[in-house]
């Protein structure tokens, strides 16, 4: 029988013993955040806001256009100065949480003098990925979303399109805990768009534990994807939805499970109002 010596003796000291991960992803609590007007007012954007995101959600966030969506994003990234609450990532702040996630900001932000393929490389290469490896990773990532052929060109030789996909091939390569979209397929053509999804879907069911915020103004894109779709409207969460699994679309593009089709309904409903 172990007496309370021999427990002792084999139970890991507390100081090495590693900290335990956060369950969720994201918790923001009572988070306000204002900015100042041209005129000298200031408004309030986001209002007493709560959220969390358990790790390995997909959640999509949807809302009418200045809703906040972006501000959420930007406060999750550390962006954004917080008037009151708090933002935690991965249970630590988002400064010191940069490494650990992905982003992909709304506004093509990608590097003017470096070409597609080195804007790709430009995470890892801060993570000190070797040259040779960071190209081939790099590449891999560009022909996921169609681009192998434009790995030479420069941000202004590409279209939007073009651009949206580095930017996001930029984001994936990272592989990071946890993706922070800001609209990503909004600049590409329904066949383009259809195709990257796919893509996004397949990376996604190899790496399940990874979290995903998407924000997007394209309901059927919520319903498809996400787990779970919140509505914003002006800075407040006024729907907290659970998306069906199984959603799945006839080969004309409609909606097959009533489901998925009854979130829809609620969606557009709850974004009318
Ligand atoms: N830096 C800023 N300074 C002042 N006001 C800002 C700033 N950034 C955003 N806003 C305001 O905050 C509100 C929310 O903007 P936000 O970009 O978060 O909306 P959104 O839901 O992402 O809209 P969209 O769907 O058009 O992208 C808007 O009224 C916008 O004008
Ligand atoms: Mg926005």
């Amino acid at each position: 029988m172990a007496t309370p010596l021999t427990r002792a003796a084999t139970a890991m000291p507390e100081t090495t013993r590693p900290p335990a991960e956060p369950a969720d992803a994201v918790a923001i609590s009572g988070l306000t955040v204002r900015f100042d007007q041209s005129d000298g007012s200031t408004t309030e954007i986001l209002g007493n806001l709560d959220l969390t995101i358990p790790r390995g959600q997909f959640l999509a966030l949807v809302g009418r256009s200045g809703s906040g969506k972006t501000t959420i994003l930007n406060s999750i990234a550390g962006l954004v100065p917080v008037a009151s609450g708090t933002v935690e990532v991965l249970g630590i702040a988002p400064a010191q949480a940069r490494s650990r996630f992905g982003f992909m900001p709304a506004r093509d932000a990608l590097l003017p003098w470096r070409t597609a393929l080195r804007n790709v490389e430009y995470g890892l290469e801060l993570r000190g990925m070797r040259r040779r490896e960071r190209k081939g990773v790099a590449r891999r990532y560009l022909d996921m979303v169609g681009l192998s052929d434009a790995a030479g060109r420069w941000p202004w030789q590409l279209s939007q399109g073009m651009r949206q996909r580095v930017a996001l091939a930029r984001a994936w390569a990272l592989e990071p805990e946890l993706l922070l979209l800001d609209e990503p397929f909004a600049a590409l053509d329904a066949q383009t768009r259809e195709t990257v999804r796919e893509q996004f879907r397949s990376l996604l069911a190899t790496a399940p534990g990874r979290t995903v915020l998407l924000v997007t103004h394209d309901l059927e894109e919520a319903v498809t994807l996400a787990d779970r779709v919140v509505v914003l409207d002006g800075g407040r969460i006024t729907g907290d939805l659970e998306a069906p699994a199984g959603a799945a679309h006839d080969t004309d593009g409609l909606l097959t499970n009533t489901e998925s089709l009854g979130l829809l309904r609620k969606l557009r409903s709850l974004l009318r109002n």
